[in-house]
């Protein structure tokens, strides 16, 4: 799909990937909705889009909270493509969360995703068009250990495009997942904790990818509809290892990742 003159919807849109994907679709000519939270970083983010002739909107909404989700979706029309990139979740075993941890790491990225998605679908269906793009974590690929949440959630968002991705075919709507390796973006600092538990084979094989490389990623799987992107190659190469080798990938994930 080609995004100039598309109006395109980015979760998570205050800092990171998400505050890179909206200034690049921005960049192509889009007209952008930026959501998350906190409404100065978002101001700056339009900003910086608008100094650069870019056309942006933001919108505050606490996406953990459905009657937001809802709200956001009467006050933006349809977009032409919708990132589902928000996302939270501190890097922790089960027994080591609070229940309430435990459901807005599930709230934020999945049912975010599921629930916002569903409210645009019904349109994208009358109009016969329409993109989703789900960002998700390598976790989603190969588990590791020390991290049950964080990586339930990013299971359900992969099961939840595999599903539309199936359910969607033949109605002009297309889905895409986009994988990146470990991100140099803030999200480790807003999760304390989860940096140290990447298992030493991966920080050995995978190097990090800057949120600039994720955006351009992220825009290219809209305009080369592509269904699905790991990358760098070193993560895909784990993630083929994982599905060719499933008991020694495992074995490596856990031998070199937390332990208690
Ligand atoms: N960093 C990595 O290594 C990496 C690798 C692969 C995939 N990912 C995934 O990519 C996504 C973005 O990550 P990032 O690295 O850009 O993280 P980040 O810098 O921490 O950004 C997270 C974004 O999500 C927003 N957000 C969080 N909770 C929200 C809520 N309840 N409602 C609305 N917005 C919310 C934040 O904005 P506010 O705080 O203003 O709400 C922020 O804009 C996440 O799902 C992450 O799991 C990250």
């Amino acid at each position: 799909m080609q995004v100039s003159g598309k109006t395109v919807l980015v979760t998570g849109a205050s800092q990171g990937i998400g505050a890179e994907a909206a200034f690049r679709f921005a960049g192509r000519g889009a007209h952008v909705h930026l959501v998350a939270r906190s409404a100065e970083l978002l101001d700056q983010q339009v900003k910086r889009i608008t100094e650069f002739g870019g056309s942006a909107t933001a919108h505050q909404a606490d996406l953990a909270d459905g009657d937001q989700i809802r709200a956001l979706a009467e006050a933006v029309p349809t977009p032409d493509v919708l990132v589902n990139n928000a996302g939270v979740g501190r890097w922790l075993f089960l027994d080591d969360t609070e229940p309430d941890e435990l459901l807005t790491m599930t709230a934020v990225p999945y049912l975010a995703a599921l629930l916002l998605t569903r409210e645009y679908l019904a349109a994208m269906r009358a109009r016969g068009s329409g993109w989703i793009v789900n960002v998700n974590s390598p976790v989603s690929r190969v588990p590791i250990p020390g991290c049950v949440g964080y990586q339930s959630a990013r299971w359900a968002l992969r099961g939840l495009t595999a599903s539309l991705r199936l359910d969607l075919r033949g109605t002009g709507i297309g889905v895409s997942e986009v994988i990146p390796g470990k991100v140099s973006s803030e999200y480790f600092v807003n999760n304390p904790g989860a940096e140290e538990r990447i298992p030493g084979a991966a920080r050995l094989m995978i190097p990090s990818v800057t949120p600039d490389r994720v955006a351009k990623e992220i825009v290219a799987a809209v305009e080369k509809e592509r269904a699905e992107h790991l990358f760098p190659w070193q993560l895909k190469a784990f993630e083929i290892s994982g599905r060719l080798f499933p008991n020694l990938t495992g074995y490596l994930a856990w031998k070199t990742g937390t332990h208690r």
